[in-house]
């Protein structure tokens, strides 16, 4: 580019500037570019946050059991800590009021409530306090509590009695679980979740093996002690779609009248792009959204799998009966989105029968690139791509395919790498995190205008976090954690991007 059309650029976004300052309010992107029920907040988890992991009467959970097998997770970093939140829950929810947030989303630690999983084995008082002096807290600082009640930790003593989720008798543990969040929590309550990305849950823990509770096929990978990725995590799926309906159902019939809450489900979802123009390519996307998105919203919006799934399949999928049908259609007054990335799509051959897993079912080849192009800018965890037109694309997909219901934008963000040596000045300059949310924010924007019912908007996360595999390496956070001199708390420039953009 030459200096005179550097220049002239320069002038004219000056030109450009002058006008958008003159247009007053409505020129410029903020919270008031959104409709006036839109909540705006940001998202956290029990395992990733809380640490106390056997502090307050909690029970264990399959990932407190996990994290400690060695060679699991990065550096072999755990969440016994984490943020330490249970204890500094005041401190943090200051910090979440001074970001103008409206809402704070965090889960609630089954095996902190119900020790041993099960009611059976009695409700941990001081347990249930924690989470009164935590939604007091987030209530008393003017936010609203956006509660979900499984975001991944299995009681592990329901894990050993019978197979956790691979069994139909968690359904019964599970409802007694959500039961008492209702009766204790809902009063103050009003935003449930009862499942967080079933999708990772069953991909990640039952057919690649590399969550908790970590189990796989032997051809897929040797760590796994056991597991079929053929089967396993189609049986944890449908115990989940289970659970969650009849939870919902519960929730309906008891408490929904009295307490006024709203109760739905957080599924994550890529967009998928074909490849190339070819009829097995836009196949092999709609394959793609159906084994991801579809395995979960099929069946409560339609009241079935997905016919694809169910084609491919055969006798691996679980089949409702006709009464579970009738439970879990409908089970939803909202769904939760989460969106990190979206993938070139390829149609790819059914694996061989001795081959068969959960991820190879798909028979689709995903990659952030075509002919050595990716489909956005690469970020620092290798397998997300910063697409965020693909964020409206999923939100008008989920509306047209899924009766337009209300949506909320779960979790959506974009992490750095942990540097020890990037002086703390620096590791709080996280423009690409700005600019990653204004982009994404906008998107949003248009699938509203193209009538999708988003209603909010949650970044993930507040803190840098505990990632699960990863451990500590990416830093997801708007806030920086300083692991190293006693958790202390920093803000980022972009905690202080969304205090602006939020001021009224
Ligand atoms: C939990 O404790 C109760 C009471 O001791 C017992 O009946 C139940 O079997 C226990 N459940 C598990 C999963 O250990
Ligand atoms: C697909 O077809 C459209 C319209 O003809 C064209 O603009 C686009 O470049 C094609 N995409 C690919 C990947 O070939
Ligand atoms: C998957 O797609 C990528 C990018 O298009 C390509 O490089 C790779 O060879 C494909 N793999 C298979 C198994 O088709
Ligand atoms: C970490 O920060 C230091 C200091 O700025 C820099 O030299 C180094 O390249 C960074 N390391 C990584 C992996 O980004």
């Amino acid at each position: 580019m030459g200096v005179g059309t550097g220049m002239a650029k320069r002038l004219l976004s000056a030109v450009l500037l002058a006008a958008l300052a003159c247009g007053g309010a409505h020129a410029k992107f903020s919270r008031n570019s959104f409709p006036k029920d839109f909540i705006f907040g940001t998202g956290s988890a029990a395992y990733q946050y809380e640490g106390a992991y056997n502090e307050g009467g909690k029970g264990l959970s399959i990932w407190d059991k996990f994290t400690h097998i060695p060679g699991k997770i990065k550096n072999n970093d755990n969440g016994d800590v984490a943020n330490d939140m249970y204890h500094r829950y005041k401190e943090d929810v200051q910090l979440l009021k001074d970001m103008n947030l409206d809402s704070f989303r965090f889960s609630i630690a089954w095996s902190r409530i119900l020790p041993n999983g099960s009611l059976s084995g009695g409700i941990n008082k001081e347990g249930v306090a924690f989470y009164n002096n935590l939604i007091n807290e987030v209530i008393a600082k003017g936010l609203r509590p956006f509660v979900t009640l499984f975001h991944w930790d299995t009681p592990l003593a329901l894990e050993e009695k019978y197979g956790g989720f691979l069994s139909e008798n968690i359904i019964k543990d599970y409802v007694d679980f959500a039961e008492v969040c209702f009766k204790e929590f809902g009063d103050r309550v009003k935003d449930w979740t009862t499942f967080n990305e079933p999708w990772t849950y069953a991909e990640r823990g039952y057919s690649a093996g590399l969550f908790a509770p970590g189990r796989c096929s032997p051809h897929v990978s040797k760590s796994c002690l056991s597991g079929d990725s053929a089967r396993e995590p189609y049986v944890v799926t449908h115990n989940i779609l289970l659970a969650h309906a009849q939870a919902v159902a519960l929730y309906r019939a008891k408490y929904q009248k009295v307490q006024g809450g709203q109760i739905g489900i957080a599924v994550v979802s890529h967009w998928f792009v074909p490849n190339t123009n070819s009829t097995a390519d836009s196949f092999a996307v709609q394959r793609s959204l159906d084994f991801m998105y579809g395995w979960f919203l099929d069946p409560i919006v339609h009241g079935g799998y997905p016919a694809t799934m169910i084609g491919y399949l055969g006798d691996r999928l679980p089949k409702f009966t006709a009464e579970q049908m009738t439970l879990v259609k409908g089970s939803y007054d909202f769904i939760g989105v989460n969106y990190y990335t979206s993938y070139f799509t390829s149609a790819k051959p059914a694996p061989n029968g001795l081959e068969q897993s959960y991820d190879a079912d798909v028979r689709a080849n995903t990659s952030g690139f075509r002919n050595g192009v990716p489909i956005g800018p690469t970020e620092f965890v290798p397998i997300f791509f910063n697409y965020p037109a693909g964020l409206r694309e999923l939100l008008l997909y989920t509306a047209r395919r899924y009766n337009n219901p209300v949506l909320y934008v779960t979790e959506n963000g974009i992490a750095e790498g942990n540097n020890a040596t990037l002086p703390l000045k620096e590791a709080l300059k996280d423009g690409h995190r700005i600019e990653f949310h204004s982009k994404h924010l906008q998107f949003v924007n248009h699938a509203i205008k193209n009538g999708a019912r988003v209603k909010g908007y949650f970044t993930w996360t507040f803190m840098d976090c505990f990632e699960w595999g990863d451990g500590y390496l990416d830093r997801f956070g708007l806030i920086f954690i300083d692991r190293l001199n006693g958790l202390k708390r920093y803000r980022k420039e972009s905690s202080y991007w969304i205090e602006n953009f939020l001021k009224s």
